[in-house]
């Protein structure tokens, strides 16, 4: 059975968001700068704009890239243009993946970029050290400046996904995922986390991050929901500028400067606007949407300098972005004056009309800048070459593209620098998981809690008394800290592949002990683990939620979080006259309605990360019984009253959320959560029957 709604017709939704838009267009022009907001000719409602070159891009602000000053690097670019041969440029223009490339071949392809997709070591190998990264990095770096044989030497970019720190190291610091720092509101605390993540990037010689995601995820249903600050845009412009500003420096002094990497604004446009929710589907949605909502991040980032630009898998209108001319280069590079470049998502230009892995001119014509082409770099090279002979790419595309790329690479300081082992924080691992970047995680975990019911104001919790902690997200790193965590998927690891990481167990088990109380674990969710022989616990913290998941693997049909053996954990402990503080682990909101009445008190914990310590934070008072950490963090996505929701953040009438967009409870707040409904269209009894 689909829950997939059957949206309404598009002009219906657009109405109702129209009004929303008009609302937070005239806020927007009051509060941010005329970059977040459109200052072009606005179209009167109802009259959507066909995409169309001529008519529309006036409907986008007219902006000018905050480094156009007459750039110094300009001339030694055409310098290095007239020596390159079309092998050479084509080069610059093909990123392969670490485990399909050699340094030879980066020497005799001239690539330009490389990058290791999640879960892609050195070699294959998980706990790789620092050493083997920053050797593999030198040679690789060393090939690209090679200038054996009359080669022009460029040196190369190393591109990583380090979306919640550096997620692919062992050791690193992983923060609490984009939904968890959107129910922050800090865009201060989101800038340190960036420039955090760049340090520790440094030390293994890694200069580019695939980050911020700056999706605006209208409907949780997509597997890239926690990848995603928010359903609205309003805080998008601030954290896109924050986070770009944290990974590059700001413009300025700052720009660049040691343990400083490129940041990639992604995916344009508005992959988190598709139909259903659907990763990689189409965004059937009008301009005046993609400029209000699923560009307001760009505006902040582009703001800020940002250098590089991914494009999305999903389609607008029913044309793929890959391919999207009109977006690429009419709105993107043109009107919104972006001069840096747009590379491509994973093998993303095959999906184009007409496209292989190993041949897309149709992409190069549209706009895009690099090939993110993990294994038929090869003959995509010598394909792309032979477009370009045959005039299928002009050769003036081709000299455009590969200014951009080299225009960042001056920018980026890359003309100027040495090989990475020798660079700022390069080996110097003291700064991977360093205490200074636990702290600020541990810091931004408590921050990102929401507390959803506190009733009898069961919460704070006195940490002398006798505590169970229960649950199979109580003490497991990997669950605690969801996809993008040392593989692709965040599967397959240990608590012993996160060294230096805290469980929520640990991290209350430390205050509970330390302060004479008794802490109990019991991580099964079936009555054998639950030892209560003993005595019985004063209260049960009970950690579940979403086991991790990334992209398309994590797109559901429904909202419903469907898990008996977490519910009825909870009834029994309830049975019991056991007081119940449910701590849920999520890379969305969902319909826990049943969980919730089988709860006193009920957090949103999102997916924290390696600090779990944070948790405690906030749950427990100090050992002179005062409340540590109040919780401040707000929803920044509505939380759903059914299973089968309409689109995030839509005004249709019957969409009364559970809880809006901004709820969140703190101490003081004496709000008692009544019973509530837990009819749903599907069954709890036999889940899988559905
Ligand atoms: C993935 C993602 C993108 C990521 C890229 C490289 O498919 O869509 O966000 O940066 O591939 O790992």
């Amino acid at each position: 059975m689909d829950f997939r709604r059957t949206l309404e017709a598009p002009d219906q939704i657009n109405n109702r968001l129209f009004r929303r838009i008009l609302l937070s267009s005239v806020v927007c022009g009051a509060l941010l700068s005329l970059q977040a907001c459109s200052n072009a000719d606005d179209v009167t409602a109802g009259s959507e704009p066909t995409p169309s070159i001529t008519s529309v891009t006036n409907f986008w602000p007219h902006r000018s890239s905050p480094l156009a000053q007459p750039d110094a690097y300009e001339t030694n670019i055409d310098a290095l243009l007239a020596q390159m041969s079309v092998e050479e440029k084509v080069g610059q223009m093909i990123q392969a993946e670490l485990q399909s490339v050699t340094p030879d071949d980066v020497r005799n392809y001239h690539l330009g970029s490389i990058l290791n997709g999640g879960g892609s070591y050195p070699d294959g190998v998980k706990d790789a050290p620092v050493e083997a990264w920053l050797a593999i990095a030198d040679q690789f770096y060393l090939a690209s400046v090679d200038q054996s044989e009359g080669r022009v030497a460029i040196p190369l970019l190393w591109g990583t996904d380090a979306v919640h720190g550096h997620n692919n190291v062992m050791g690193a610091t992983l923060f609490p995922h984009n939904i968890g720092l959107g129910a922050t509101r800090n865009p201060e605390l989101v800038r340190a986390i960036a420039k955090a993540t760049a340090r520790e990037m440094s030390v293994i010689g890694q200069d580019w991050n695939f980050a911020p995601t700056l999706a605006v995820a209208r409907n949780a249903r997509w597997g890239r929901t926690y990848e995603a600050y928010a359903e609205e845009p309003e805080l998008l412009y601030t954290y896109g500028k924050a986070v770009t500003e944290g990974l590059q420096g700001a413009i300025g002094d700052d720009w660049f400067g040691p343990g400083r990497v490129l940041a990639t604004a992604k995916h344009w446009i508005a992959d988190g606007g598709t139909d259903g929710g659907i990763d990689r589907g189409d965004a059937k949605i009008s301009e005046r949407e993609l400029r209000d909502i699923h560009a307001q991040g760009y505006f902040g980032a582009l703001d800020a300098g940002v250098q590089s630009v991914m494009a999305s898998f999903s389609s607008w209108q029913g044309e793929k972005l890959h391919g999207h001319q009109y977006l690429l280069t009419d709105v993107l590079k043109q009107k919104l004056g972006f001069d840096g470049f747009i590379i491509g998502d994973w093998s993303g230009h095959q999906i184009v009309e007409g496209c292989q892995p190993d041949s897309c001119a149709q992409a190069v014509n549209a706009g895009l800048d690099l090939f993110m082409a993990p294994e038929q770099w090869r003959e995509l090279h010598a394909n792309t070459v032979a477009q370009v002979k045959r005039g299928e790419i002009p050769m003036a595309r081709i000299d455009d593209a590969v200014r951009r790329i080299l225009r960042v690479k001056f920018r980026a300081g890359l003309f100027d620098t040495v090989r990475p082992s020798e660079r700022p924080y390069a080996g110097h691992t003291e700064w991977l998981g360093a205490e200074e970047h636990r702290k600020l995680a541990r810091r931004a975990v408590r921050e990102s809690l929401v507390l959803l019911k506190n009733n009898n104001g069961l919460l704070p919790l006195d940490p002398t008394s006798h505590i169970l902690v229960a649950g199979d997200g109580a003490h497991h790193i990997g669950k605690q800290s969801g996809g993008w965590s040392l593989t692709w998927q965040g599967t397959d690891t240990t608590n012993d592949d996160f060294p230096g990481a805290t469980s929520i167990y640990q991290g209350l088990a430390q205050q509970i002990n330390a302060a004479g109380g008794r802490v109990q674990l019991s991580e099964g969710s079936d009555d054998s683990e639950l030892d209560l022989s003993e005595a019985i616990p004063d209260v049960a913290i009970v950690v579940f939620g979403e086991d991790p998941y990334a992209e398309i693997e994590g797109d559901v049909t429904h909202l419903g979080y469907l898990s008996r053996a977490d519910l009825e954990l909870l009834r029994r402990l309830q049975a019991r006259g056991i007081p119940v503080v449910s701590v849920f682990l999520s890379g969305r909101p969902m319909w826990v309605n049943p969980y919730l009445n089988a709860s006193d008190a009920f957090v949103a914990a999102w997916l924290p990360g390696t600090e779990g310590a944070g948790i405690a934070d906030v749950l427990l008072r100090n050992t002179q019984g005062d409340i540590q950490y109040d919780f401040t963090g707000k929803l920044s996505f509505s939380w759903p009253a059914s299973v089968n929701p309409p689109p995030l953040g839509s005004d249709d009438e019957e969409y009364a959320p559970l809880f809006p967009y901004g709820f969140g409870l703190s101490y003081a707040d004496g709000q008692e959560l009544e019973k509530l409904s837990e009819e749903s269209v599907i069954d709890l009894k036999n889940p899988n029957e559905n």
